[in-house]
């Protein structure tokens, strides 16, 4: 089965032809990057314009590199929640208008879903059930994977996600947007022992996240310092952070597999492009004796081909949406239809 598949949902336009969910034809990313780095931040009504301008030269590109032709697609999958309404909603029209247009059936992905699915493509061998850290900008999430449709939230941030601290943290410290991946550039080889910060819990639910605390404990030193006159030493200091946060996921994931008897453990989302999550979880995982699957680089941001390979998955179970499909800002991942 050929999807083509179309994704939106923030500061990336994309698509790609995707062959029974896990051998990628094409896969084509119109990044905003940029444009958004003027701002600091995504801008959502740019994001949602440069998205209308982009996305019919996407999805040809991505046939043309496929080889194929609208003939060759059974299906047309697209990220429809969550995500910026507006952004999405240019995927979603524009996904059903091409849907109408061929008689293809459209099917509706989760945008949460789709970054767990970039690893059946990295991992051929890869199936459920396992267990899944999904960190990204917007989400920080343990998630018991059942089946390729089935998911089951045991732990989630109570405040910031993951990437949102580490992007705030980063914007503090000066660096350009988007933050998290900046910061991972300069301060990878950093001492992270060197800035002490706070280890925070959520009292009685020990699977849950906060990052809040340790994102104003960061922002504090800074400024404490540049009161002082005192020297700041970012390497240093963003290794720190990357550190306490990473310490705080692999601690909670470490704890909920040993609980409920996990020994496959994924990563999934844009921050689990970030090194010392992926050398630390590597460490954890090795000491228990456990399997570790990470997603490729190229895999770990927003991207179409995720989208694809989920669809393929949904498309299985009969989860085709009708033309009222619509886009949802906020959805969480076991939302059934
Ligand atoms: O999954 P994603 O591309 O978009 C959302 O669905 O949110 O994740 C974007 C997030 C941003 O916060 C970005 O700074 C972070 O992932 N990120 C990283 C790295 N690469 C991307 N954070 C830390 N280290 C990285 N290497
Ligand atoms: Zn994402």
């Amino acid at each position: 089965m050929k999807i083509l598949a179309i994704e939106s949902s923030c500061d990336e336009t994309a698509a790609a032809v995707v062959e029974d969910g896990r051998k990628v034809l094409s896969n084509i990313v119109a990044t905003q990057i940029e444009e958004h780095k003027l701002y600091g931040g995504v801008v959502p009504e740019i994001a949602s314009r440069r998205h209308a301008e982009a996305i019919c030269g996407v999805v040809d590109e991505a046939l043309l590199k496929s080889g194929c032709t609208m003939d060759d697609i059974d299906a047309i999958a697209v990220t429809y929640a969550p995500g910026l309404i507006g952004a999405l909603l240019v995927g979603v029209n524009y996904a059903k208008g091409l849907a109408y247009a061929t008689d293809k059936p459209l099917i509706p992905v989760h945008h949460l879903r789709s970054h767990i699915a970039s690893n059946y493509i990295s991992h051929p061998d890869l199936e459920p059930p396992f267990f899944c850290l999904v960190v990204s900008g917007g989400h920080t999430h343990m998630i018991m994977v059942e089946d390729y449709t089935t998911f089951r939230i045991i732990g989630r941030t109570r405040d910031d996600a993951a990437g949102e601290a580490l992007d705030k943290a980063a914007r503090s410290m000066g660096l350009p947007y988007p933050g998290g991946v900046n910061l991972d550039k300069l301060a990878k080889d950093g001492d992270g022992s060197k800035y002490k910060f706070p280890h925070p819990k959520v009292d009685g639910c020990p699977y849950d996240f906060s990052f809040s605390g340790l994102k104003t404990s960061v922002i504090n030193t800074i400024h404490n310092a540049k009161q002082k006159g005192e020297e700041i030493d970012i390497i240093n200091l963003g290794a720190s952070f990357m550190h306490s946060v990473v310490n705080c996921l692999v601690e909670n994931v470490e704890k909920a597999c040993n609980d409920f008897g996990y020994d496959k453990i994924v990563l999934a989302g844009g921050v689990s492009a970030n090194s010392v999550l992926r050398l630390k979880m590597k460490e954890a995982c090795e000491n228990h004796g456990w399997q570790l699957y990470v997603p490729e680089l190229r895999y770990c941001g927003d991207n179409a081909a995720m989208v694809g390979s989920q669809g393929y998955y949904e498309a299985q179970k009969g989860k085709f949406a009708s033309l009222d499909l619509n886009a949802v800002a906020s959805m969480p991942i076991d939302h059934e239809k």
